[in-house]
């Protein structure tokens, strides 16, 4: 039984606190222990009574009351006590002094007192859910391994329609209990599994520039992040990685195989060079479109503002799946307002790929130009749905998808 059973509830100060009483409830069932302590703000929106009430137990608000009989060192203890710190909902002002490794409560304190594994699930208005310092604090928190339940879409007691709402109850009951924190092994940070040893994984990243004259172009907001994730995570899961990359601000990965591209003509070459060696080929790359048909050799001036006639580009996934081994999987991208999964599905046959991920870029903070993404990884037969995570979380779980088609096997849910 490898189920956490002493669950902490750290419980912060925003509107959804009231949803904190469900989850102990739920978590009671089944079968874990709760207990639970709350912030300043918390006490503001309900009284620890409540929680005494569910839990049966003393409810830890503050590191300095100390009633008869306490010990004064709550903290290291609740620390001790726990195999799941679980925070929720966690507000923005929590997750910024997590993250800070400040130490000016009693949650936070117990946060660095613990070895606990460490569930958070954020609520607040759909602003500061996007605002960049949130993001980073995120980031921050999930590169330490804790598990974000990111939260979920609609409206909001603020008024607002948007991302912040307090993920589902069952979500979050269900990040607590895959926490394996009676099973040492699995406790312990593990290697990454060599699951693509073997396999030549060809990657395209970032955005295409399609000259105008001798010094514009018509670009994208493509960060290239996604694609250079993915061949980060291939890389440690044992691929060899060629990675065809156009303009990016970003470091070159360790031990990949990197070929510099400009346009969509020049990844198109580079891309059908390096087929013949690949065993999987995901396209991450936003190519343009289109092209200026006539690129003029000087540059242009705003006394005569010239007619721009644009040409569609060469279409690279077409030419891969014509071109590529039958072995050989195909994953294309598609970047799209809106998930229209079966527009995307249509694609998928039209293009003759294996699979496509397709990402909303409507929603803020997520996808183009952002740190994060989530999406659907879509096959003829199966859809898995990638909720929002970092694009290094991001990469790890299509490539599990790939891993799996790899295999033969049917797509999981
Ligand atoms: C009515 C009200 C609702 C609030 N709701 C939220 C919320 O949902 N999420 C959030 O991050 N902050 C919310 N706040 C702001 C927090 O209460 C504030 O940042 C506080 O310092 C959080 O402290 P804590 O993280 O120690 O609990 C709300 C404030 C008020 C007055």
């Amino acid at each position: 039984m490898s189920e956490p059973r002493r669950v902490l509830l750290g419980v912060c100060g925003g509107v959804a606190v009231y949803k904190a009483a469900e989850l102990v409830r739920e978590l009671q069932r089944r079968g874990a222990v709760v207990r639970v302590m709350m912030t300043r703000a918390a006490e503001e929106f309900v009284r620890p009574l409540t929680f005494a009430a569910l839990t049966g137990h003393k409810v830890y608000t503050s590191m300095w009351d100390l009633p008869a009989g306490q010990t004064a060192m709550e903290h290291i203890e609740q620390a001790q006590w726990a195999e799941v710190l679980l925070i929720a909902p966690a507000t923005a002002h929590t997750l910024a002094r997590l993250s800070a490794g400040l130490a000016d409560d009693l949650l936070s304190t117990t946060y660095l007192a613990t070895q606990a594994r460490v569930v958070l699930a954020p609520a607040m208005n759909v602003n500061m859910w996007n605002h960049a310092a949130t993001r980073s604090n995120l980031e921050t928190l999930e590169r330490r391994g804790h598990r974000i339940v990111a939260p979920g879409s609609g409206y909001l007691a603020c008024g607002m329609t948007g991302d912040g709402r307090l993920a589902e109850t069952e979500a979050i009951v269900q990040a607590v209990l895959e926490q394996s924190v009676l099973n040492p092994a699995s406790s312990a940070p593990q290697p990454p599994a060599q699951d693509l040893a073997g396999e030549t994984v060809l990657i395209t990243a970032g955005g295409t520039r399609e000259p105008i004259d001798a010094v514009r172009f018509i670009g994208n907001r493509s960060s290239g992040r996604m694609g250079y994730a993915l061949a980060e995570a291939a890389r440690c899961r044992g691929a060899r990685v060629i990675l065809v990359s156009a303009a990016t601000a970003l470091r070159v990965p360790e031990e990949c195989e990197v070929m510099p591209v400009e346009t969509a003509e020049e990844m198109h070459a580079a891309v059908l060079d390096r087929l013949p060696q690949a065993t999987i080929v995901i396209k991450a790359a936003a190519v343009s479109d289109f092209r200026v048909r006539q690129v003029a050799v000087t540059k242009l001036h705003r006394d005569d503002p010239p007619k721009i006639e644009l040409q569609p580009t060469v279409d690279i996934v077409r030419s891969v799946v014509e071109k590529k081994a039958p072995e050989t999987l195909v994953i294309s991208f598609a970047a799209e307002m809106g998930l229209d999964v079966e527009r995307a599905r249509k694609k998928l046959l039209r293009k003759g790929a294996d699979a496509v991920f397709l990402n909303d870029i409507s929603r803020p903070g997520v996808g183009f130009d952002a740190s994060r993404n989530a999406g659907v990884f879509l096959t003829m037969e199966a859809e898995v749905r990638l909720p929002e995570s970092s694009k290094s979380e991001v990469a790890n779980r299509i490539l599990d998808q790939i891993v799996l088609l790899r295999a033969g096997r049917a797509v999981a849910q």
